[in-house]
């Protein structure tokens, strides 16, 4: 596999790989089919692992780096670029740098490099339930949860830390109270949804935008099959002779 560009993370002077390893499925598939499948990722060259406490693949990512040094696919684990995300059900200011403990713990490493809030919304503390039920989502106090995720920044526990799943809106609320500002805000993103207006104000702000579900996730219960499916893709890979996920990345 080449070398995988990277980008400028914000006004920081961090760096992000620019193509990541997804680490979310659904339904959920046995621990050692985790570690296994991000071990032979690492081992092909990804540097940049995304995993979430809601995705339940914290625990094999780990075990998967501890592996990949032990085999010598990599020196030490700083040659990766970690992403966790905070879930809904601890997006409440005494609930996040614990939460970010035990991700920290669950991956047996000492910092993130990322550490995002999954989603602006909060659910009732400590019900770490999916798909989240209407009658658990309570209002969100942005300004406290972006005050304890500051906290976490500057305990050490992560380098950078962002938001994911946020609209032009929500990142301007943040934005007026923030002291750091998000590095990253990590949404849905492929050919047919291309969020212009977002990446724009993204990029006037310094936010880092990561695509997830680049393909359209086809195959999940959250994805759809018009981004593998499109004609026009086809018709572009055909000409190119690469395949559709070729030329979407
Ligand atoms: N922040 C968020 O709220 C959020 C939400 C969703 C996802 N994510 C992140 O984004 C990652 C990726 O997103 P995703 O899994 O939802 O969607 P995706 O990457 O768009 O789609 C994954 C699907 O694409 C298929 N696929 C993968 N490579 C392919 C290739 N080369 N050719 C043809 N098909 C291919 C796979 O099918 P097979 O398995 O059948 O091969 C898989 O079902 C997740 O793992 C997670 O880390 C974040």
């Amino acid at each position: 596999m080449k070398t995988i560009p990277n980008a400028w993370l914000g006004c920081t002077d961090k760096t992000i790989p620019l193509v990541g390893f997804g680490t979310a499925v659904y339904p959920l598939q046995p621990s050692q089919t985790m570690r296994e499948s991000i071990l032979r990722a690492i081992q092909l060259g990804y540097r940049h692992f995304d995993s979430a406490a809601l995705y339940q693949s914290e625990q094999p990512l780990g075990e998967a780096i501890a592996e990949a040094i032990d085999k010598g696919f990599i020196t030490s684990r700083d040659q990766l670029f970690i992403t966790s995300k905070l879930w809904c059900s601890d997006a409440h200011h005494d609930r996040v740098l614990p939460a970010l403990q035990n991700s920290l713990q669950n991956l047996g490493l000492e910092y993130l490099d990322l550490y995002l809030i999954h989603w602006p919304v909060s659910t009732a503390p400590g019900k770490h339930e999916f798909p989240v039920k209407k009658e658990d989502v309570v209002p969100m106090d942005l300004k406290s949860v972006w005050e304890a995720m500051e906290e976490c920044k500057n305990s050490g526990l992560t380098k950078s830390i962002g938001v994911s799943n946020f609209s032009c809106q929500k990142l301007q609320r943040l934005l007026a109270t923030a002291k750091i500002p998000p590095a990253v805000n990590q949404v849905e993103m492929n050919p047919l949804w291309q969020q212009k207006k977002l990446r724009e104000f993204c990029e006037r702000n310094g936010i880092h935008v990561t695509a997830y579900s680049p393909l359209g996730a086809k195959g999940t219960i959250w994805g759809c099959s018009q981004v593998m499916g499109c004609e026009v893709l086809n018709d572009i890979a055909k000409a190119r002779q690469r395949t559709i996920a070729q030329v979407i990345f």
